[in-house]
């Protein structure tokens, strides 16, 4: 089995339940609300690690109690931490969720101390980049670092898998070929492409750019319509279980997570998917971010 390392956020969520969503200017009852250990680069080691992987997390939390709580779930999911930095005098990266009764939610993050994720940060920790075989990286730390994180890897023959959530447009086409695996959503797509992503027609249209701009493989996350993989070999839907979903939080990171760890386990790509398919979609039948992520056992691919 080779070894995981994802570089990315580590939140303390604060999610809050209610029947539907606030319009601009009003106010809503919410039905309650939880804080619970999330960022999309630990929700990613965590699922990782709770399926199973070799994984090591990079980032930076602050030094106060949501950075110990962050730290020692993650310690709890199977993941080392060893290299977490606690940054004194910052506050932890804070994500406000609110989730609707259809399960949709809306996020706004906090950096705080995701924002000492830098270069030099990584730079101290180069041997864990070294050793690694799967390098898994999101964008919730500077953009600076993610770029530098994926020009070493390449230079270092990593395998190289970027979720590019949350969705920006400025990603350098450069670093964007060096990613042998990406895996946007709908959303994310049309960020990194500037193109309508309306129907399917459209969605593959878009990941086909980012095919002949240099990925390996393309990864479009469909939630309960499933997976458009794209390669040179072509192109195949890979469908999902229905299920009665109460909270989409973390589903794609539930999704990068396994994926990361089937790959290493060296099963094709396809048997990747549809593994990280079941992982996901169980994950949206629970509530919370980390909390959401199923072990190993539990899932069960179509
Ligand atoms: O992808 C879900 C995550 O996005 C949440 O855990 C929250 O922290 C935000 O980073």
């Amino acid at each position: 089995m080779g070894k995981i390392l994802v570089v990315g956020s580590l939140n303390m969520d604060v999610a809050v339940r209610m029947e539907r969503m606030p319009l601009r200017g009003e106010t809503v009852r919410g039905e309650d609300y939880m804080e619970n250990p999330g960022g999309k680069g630990a929700n990613q080691a965590y699922a990782a690690g709770r399926l199973g992987g070799d994984v090591t997390m990079l980032g930076c939390v602050g030094g106060d109690t949501y950075g110990r709580r962050i730290i020692e779930q993650l310690r709890r999911g199977g993941v080392a931490v060893d290299a977490v930095e606690q940054m004194a005098g910052t506050a932890t990266g804070t994500a406000f969720i609110f989730t609707d009764a259809e399960a949709n939610n809306s996020i706004v993050i906090i950096g705080g101390a995701n924002e000492a994720c830098t270069v030099d940060y990584v730079r101290r920790h180069a041997d864990l980049l070294a050793e690694c075989d799967t390098v898994v990286l999101q964008l919730e730390i500077p953009l600076e670092t993610v770029c530098y994180v994926i020009e070493r890897a390449a230079v270092l023959g990593k395998r190289i898998i970027l979720d590019p959530a949350p969705a920006r447009t400025d990603i350098p086409a450069d670093i964007l070929r060096k990613v042998h695996i990406l895996t946007p959503n709908e959303t994310e797509l049309a960020a990194l492409t500037g193109r309508r992503v309306e129907s399917m027609e459209e969605i593959r249209a878009a990941a086909a750019e980012l095919l002949c701009n240099g990925a390996e493989y393309v990864i479009v996350t469909l939630g309960e319509r499933g997976t458009l993989l794209l390669s040179r070999e072509g192109d195949r839907h890979i469908p999902t279980r229905a299920v009665d979903a109460v909270d989409t939080t973390a589903a794609g990171d539930c999704f990068n997570g396994a994926l990361a760890v089937e790959l290493t386990r060296g099963v094709s790509i396809e048997e990747a998917i549809a593994f990280a398919n079941a992982a996901a979609s169980l994950s949206t039948t629970r509530r919370g971010a980390q909390s959401s992520i199923p072990a190993r056992n539990e899932v069960a691919p179509l």
